[in-house]
């Protein structure tokens, strides 16, 4: 069966164009006027625009953290998505001690391809760097694995790695066409605050941003760039948040260097002042918000297009888990909401004129697409998967958690307003969400075989 999206204007980053759009068996057959769409099913789309589904190149669904699970299930947290616009998801299957590359990825493709209501990649998160991992990476890249996230943080969750492990692995990467990236702050200095801060009873949300403020991310960052600059290796910051950070960044690409940087929708909306507020734990995550002069950085970062991609790192937790770190921010589990909000929101600072729409696509669907291998995804073009969007310039939609698709019990982004919403979303010509409903099913997300980067 063919679907005709007629009378609509067609967003890719490079171009804005008023013309129709022909699927069939899930892909984007033919894009232009007067198109063959003998017994097409026709949808009106007149009056809105017509994008690429985004990609969250960053999630953590049912992931085990901080002594917990995240509170979305790969179900909840990918019908979410799809009611935002989403149409694939990159989660982070976390290696245990021990643990082959294959057995991290079949472990966690298994919970999630039952599950999965929209196409799915992972990125290996790596603890425990063994010469056997290495010598998996080339067979791993080949099987569609091609990207690597280690933490320089985390040492209590025995999560972080070592400085020669993340730098030999960033060798490696340089032999086999792998993309490491780094959760980037410095693990002593947060130790040094944290101890500091409870020996003297300064225990509310507002310590967790001073135990890592600017510098502390920063300083890693800038590390982080050392090593990879000195392996000639590519390298992907995940969760950008600092102004420093983000000027070592620029320093690097003007230089030649291949290095990637990803900021969220919660670092460029919100400042640290949330974690003055009743409600700030819920607004703790790491690295946490910062402050004005470093929103302003990111933001010109994306102007001047050294931000390459907005991701959520949606890891929700609800109210109660929460609610363990009330008398002390080192018990609050570390991570905070998005995946739903992250296009709409994108989108909305497009229509309030901050951003062009062309440049929302960008860095939510064509950068994550290069960058991470998804040859299929990432444009409205001939050939690529239906992960189309529609998207209605003229609504007014305020974020209630009433309205959001996560089993989470609230929302950070609770209250903002929004100029312009998505009404439909088809995953692979599947029609998966339209006008506030979900209409799509588990199980039928598919695992995404990426393939490795060129340079
Ligand atoms: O606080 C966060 N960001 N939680 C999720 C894990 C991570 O560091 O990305
Ligand atoms: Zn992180
Ligand atoms: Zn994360």
């Amino acid at each position: 069966m063919k679907t005709l999206i007629q009378h609509g204007t067609i967003i890719n980053s490079d171009d804005t164009l008023k013309t129709d759009v022909l699927v069939e068996n899930g892909k984007i057959i033919a894009v232009g006027e007067n198109l063959n769409a003998t017994n097409a099913k026709t949808v009106d789309a007149s009056g809105k625009y017509i994008l690429p589904g985004a990609i969250d190149a960053h999630t953590h669904l049912e992931m085990p953290f901080n002594g917990t699970v995240s509170a979305d299930s790969y179900f909840a947290g990918t019908r979410a998505a799809a009611c935002g616009g989403v149409t694939t998801v990159f989660d982070f299957a976390i290696q245990r001690k021990g643990m082959s590359i294959q057995d991290i990825y079949q472990e966690r493709n298994a919970l999630c391809k039952p599950q999965a209501c929209v196409d799915y990649a992972f990125h290996v998160a790596l603890t425990d760097l063994t010469d056997a991992v290495l010598d998996e990476f080339e067979d791993a890249v080949k099987a569609g694995l091609v990207s690597y996230k280690l933490f320089m943080v985390y040492k209590k969750d025995g999560l972080m790695m070592n400085d020669a492990d993340i730098y030999r692995a960033l060798l490696r990467s340089n032999e086999t066409g792998a993309l490491i990236s780094v959760h980037a702050e410095n693990p002593d200095l947060i130790d040094y605050y944290t101890e500091k801060f409870l020996k003297s009873g300064k225990t509310s949300a507002w310590y967790h941003y001073l135990s890592r403020p600017e510098f502390v991310e920063a300083e890693a960052d800038k590390r982080a760039i050392h090593w990879a600059k000195s392996a000639n290796a590519p390298l992907y910051i995940v969760h950008l948040a600092n102004a420093e950070g983000m000027k070592a960044v620029e320093q690097a690409v003007t230089e030649g260097y291949s290095i990637y940087a990803e900021t969220c929708p919660q670092y460029l909306h919100f400042t640290r002042d949330v974690y003055k507020r009743e409600d700030g734990r819920n607004f703790v995550c790491s690295p946490p918000m910062k402050g004005q002069s470093s929103q302003d950085a990111l933001w010109e970062g994306i102007r001047k297009g050294f931000i390459k991609t907005v991701a959520t790192d949606h890891c929700p937790f609800t109210s109660e888990q929460k609610d363990w770190g009330k008398e002390d921010f080192t018990k609050i589990p570390n991570g905070c909401m998005g995946i739903e909000n992250l296009y709409p929101y994108m989108l909305s600072e497009a229509n309030k004129r901050r951003l062009s729409f062309n440049r929302v696509v960008e860095l939510c669907s064509k950068n994550p697409a290069t960058i991470f291998g998804c040859t299929e995804k990432g444009a409205i073009l001939p050939g690529k998967d239906a992960d189309i969007i529609l998207y209605d310039p003229t609504i007014n939609f305020t974020i209630t958690n009433d309205k959001m698709h996560s089993d989470c019990d609230y929302t950070i982004w609770e209250g903002t307003e929004l100029k312009g919403y998505i009404t439909d979303t088809y995953s692979r010509g599947r029609l998966v969400f339209k006008n506030g409903k979900f209409l799509g099913e588990a199980g039928w997300g598919k695992f995404l075989k990426r393939t490795k980067r060129k340079s």
